[in-house]
């Protein structure tokens, strides 16, 4: 075979068959094939997309390229369950979910990635603590998982490398936005990771990568249906993104956030009612729950009884963190030097955001990436952000803003005003707008 032929007949809108699939990403993996040609039919299939059949082929030959993690060895106890969220501005749910599903007779082998653009990263927020070794060896990760029931590390090199190779490209060539290859790189990894169980949380919305509804539809029923197809039992939850999800935006004040949140410090409502729907989804899937009802109550009462603080706090000192990180956050997690209010003019409600500016308003104080080589400041970012509908004015700011410097934060201070419309209150949406799934 060969590849120009394979790229030619996608440009002209055929489907691709599993061998020319295969025969392409074996290719990708042993670098066979030029990263031009991987570019071009990465745009090839951004216009003319895949059919269902392509895409199982193609996540299918992904999840081949490297190790297929089996759990069956570990012998545990229970379901191997994880989520994946699309990405999006202020989601620390993963800190929260896997502890509390953890806490629930799950284990959750969670593989996160860094920011993506102006979304955050699971990854970089729990690098923001002292110690957290998110890149363990393959038996010290599955030693955290057996004994805690949860550990959330960083993509290593051995698990779909076809993704990191395509992802690195479709990064730089504009072809990131393409359900076909989204639904592939994202379930190559999870099937790799050996899962019995995903539930998606598919954002929509200002702050989402597909932020029309029918878009984030049709990401959802991609993953759900390509999933099923790989054996992998998925649901997907179409959760909203037209504010960020908690009230602070960036890496050590999400973490401290979601820390409060385990500890019953401070619940924000919206947190919350994704972290207990996603939860009852992986705890069904997962048969730890007979319905979604005794699913919710399960993940509730794991968080109210703390069960869920204790397994965070474990999984962070398994993996090298402080072993008081939760008695003492503030001691551990960085503090920015500078902080300023963002505060409007005149008074008024909360009518819009557009969340991918906030999350890029974090990006510009530094606590994300604009090359992929940068190193981000763990410190930076806004917290107290005001939600959709809140009264706001001279004595009622936007946002706290957290930065290395005055002139870092009067630059996010602007950002901010910016990116909030003031005016007749906006009303909130649902958070989970809607299901996708058996
Ligand atoms: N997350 C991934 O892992 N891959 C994509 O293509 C998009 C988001």
């Amino acid at each position: 075979m060969i590849p120009q032929e394979i790229i030619r007949r996608k440009r002209d809108g055929a489907a691709l068959g599993e061998a020319e699939i295969a025969f392409f990403i074996a290719g990708l993996t042993n670098g066979a094939v030029t990263e031009g040609q991987a570019a071009a039919l990465a745009m090839a299939i951004f216009f003319r997309g895949m059919t269902r059949t392509e895409c199982a082929s193609l996540t299918r030959a992904m999840t081949g390229s490297g190790r297929v993690l089996d759990w069956r060895r570990a012998d545990l106890p229970g379901p191997v369950l994880d989520k994946h969220s699309t990405g999006g501005v202020g989601d620390n749910v993963s800190l929260i979910l896997a502890p509390a599903v953890a806490a629930c007779g799950g284990f959750v082998p969670m593989i996160s990635g860094r920011g993506l653009g102006h979304t955050g990263g699971t990854l970089d927020k729990l690098e923001s603590i002292q110690g957290y070794d998110a890149a363990p060896d393959e038996a010290r990760f599955t030693a955290v998982v057996k004994s805690v029931g949860c550990a959330i590390i960083g993509q290593t090199g051995a698990l779909a490398p076809a993704d990191g190779r395509l992802y690195a490209i479709r990064d730089v060539t504009a072809t990131v936005e393409s359900i076909p290859l989204i639904t592939a790189s994202i379930l190559s990894k999870k099937l790799a990771a050996g899962l019995q169980g995903l539930v998606m949380d598919v954002k929509t919305g200002s702050g989402a990568f597909m932020a029309a509804l029918k878009d984030s539809r049709a990401l959802a029923a991609s993953l759900a249906e390509v999933a099923a197809a790989a054996g992998l039992p998925t649901v997907s939850l179409i959760t909203d993104m037209n504010e960020p999800l908690a009230s602070a935006a960036g890496n050590a004040v999400e973490t401290l956030h979601a820390i409060d949140h385990l500890t019953g410090a401070k619940r924000e409502p919206r947190v919350q009612a994704v972290v207990v729907a996603l939860g009852a989804e992986m705890l069904l899937l997962g048969g730890l729950a007979r319905d979604l009802d005794e699913g919710r109550a399960r993940i509730e009462a794991a968080l109210d009884s703390g069960a869920a603080a204790e397994r965070f706090a474990q999984m962070v000192s398994a993996l090298g963190g402080p072993a008081d990180l939760i008695e003492r956050p503030r001691h551990y997690l960085p503090q920015a030097p500078v902080t300023l209010a963002a505060t409007p003019l005149r008074a008024g409600h909360v009518r819009a955001i557009d969340a991918r500016a906030v999350g890029l308003a974090v990006v510009a104080l530094g606590g994300g990436r604009t090359r992929p080589q940068d190193r981000i400041d763990p410190a930076v970012g806004l917290t107290n952000l005001a939600g959709l509908g809140a009264p706001v004015g001279p004595g009622q700011p936007l946002a706290l803003v957290h930065a290395r410097s005055e002139d870092a934060a009067r630059e996010a201070a602007v950002r901010i005003l910016a990116a909030y419309e003031l005016g007749e209150p906006g009303v909130a949406g649902l958070v989970v707008v809607e299901r996708v799934g058996a």
